[in-house]
């Protein structure tokens, strides 16, 4: 296997002044490219702001003979920070959507205020970054680009409505761009990452917080971004050394007779099948997800 390289190639890693983020510019440096640091330097709960964050992970790739420029914008301006790499290095090769913030409160305590600053920042600030670097990594014919969801999404956590739908959203937007991206080379994934950073401080087990060092998440997704890989679409779980890929499965299910109609009651009596994972399948598009409902409505015709 030949060394995974970066060079003349720049990426934006966006909240890269500390944790995951940090790991992420500090690796994709050492592996040759010119990285924009961006991060807003404010508190876990998305409060204030300090440019001296991102500074200082620049300062510490340049030490290490890297390239990288600070950028101190909201990722809710994301169009900023493609702007930032455009003005410095003519180009944008990568996007590693990170930043992120939370409002954990149980959802009957949750203010509109918490809902809306989690999507904000999650969601559009995800948005904002990529749709702006989207025509460049087009003309070039080549793009990768990641988001970060979370196990929160995937699977609930208590106090974290706003939280786990912000994170599963990104799933749902790394889909449909894969699906969009492939013809130009542009390959999208998602990462659900575990790490030990001021966002987890107190919430694993003893012990445990020192193992998950950030920078274990981090080789995972420099391959994702190489060009060597040409995974899309996907979703990853990764933390403390250990990475697995997730996908979706459903059962088989019931099919009734579309046209004489069913009740509640024969739902109800079929329940169990219906939610039987024996023989279940793993569509891989929309089109594999309808092939069940079409044959019966065949089946019936
Ligand atoms: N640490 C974990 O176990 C874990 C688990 C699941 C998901 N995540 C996700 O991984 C990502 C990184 O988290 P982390 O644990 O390194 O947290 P962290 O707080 O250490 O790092 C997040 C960084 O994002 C920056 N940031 C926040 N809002 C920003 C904004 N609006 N614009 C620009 N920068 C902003 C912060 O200043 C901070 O440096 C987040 O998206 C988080 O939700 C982390």
């Amino acid at each position: 296997m030949s060394d995974i390289r970066f060079d003349d190639k720049v990426v934006i890693v966006t909240g890269a002044g500390g944790g995951i983020g940090r790991a992420h510019a500090l690796l994709f440096a050492k592996h040759g490219a010119k990285v924009v640091v961006n991060d807003l330097g404010g508190s876990t709960n998305g409060e204030g702001a300090n440019s001296e964050a991102a500074l200082k992970v620049v300062e510490e790739i340049k030490a290490a003979g890297g390239t990288a420029i600070a950028n101190p914008d909201n990722v809710i301006n994301g169009d900023r920070i493609v702007e930032c790499a455009m003005d410095n290095f003519g180009r944008i090769d990568i996007v590693v959507n990170n930043a992120g913030i939370l409002r954990d409160k149980s959802f009957a305590k949750m203010t509109d205020a918490d809902w809306d600053l989690i999507y904000k920042v999650h969601v559009e600030g995800a948005y904002k970054t990529t749709k702006a670097a989207w025509d460049h990594m087009k003309n070039n014919n080549f793009g990768r680009v990641i988001f970060t969801s979370s196990t929160s999404g995937i699977y609930g956590n208590f106090g974290q409505a706003n939280y786990g739908m912000a994170k599963l959203g990104l799933y749902g937007f790394t889909r449909t761009l894969a699906i969009e991206g492939r013809k130009n080379n542009i390959f999208v994934n998602a990462i659900a990452p575990t790490g030990g950073t001021r966002m987890t401080e107190g919430l694993f087990p003893e012990g445990a917080f020192d193992k998950l060092k950030p920078e274990l998440v981090s080789p995972l997704v420099t391959y994702l971004c190489s060009e060597e890989c040409k995974e899309t679409g996907s979703l990853f779980e990764v933390g403390g050394g250990w990475m697995g890929k997730v996908r979706w499965e459903r059962s088989l299910g019931i099919g009734f007779n579309p046209d004489e109609g069913f009740t509640p009651e024969d739902v109800a009596a079929n329940f169990e099948q219906l939610c039987s994972f024996e023989g279940a399948v793993h569509p891989k598009d929309n089109i594999e997800a309808l092939r069940e409902l079409m044959a019966n409505i065949q089946k019936f015709a």
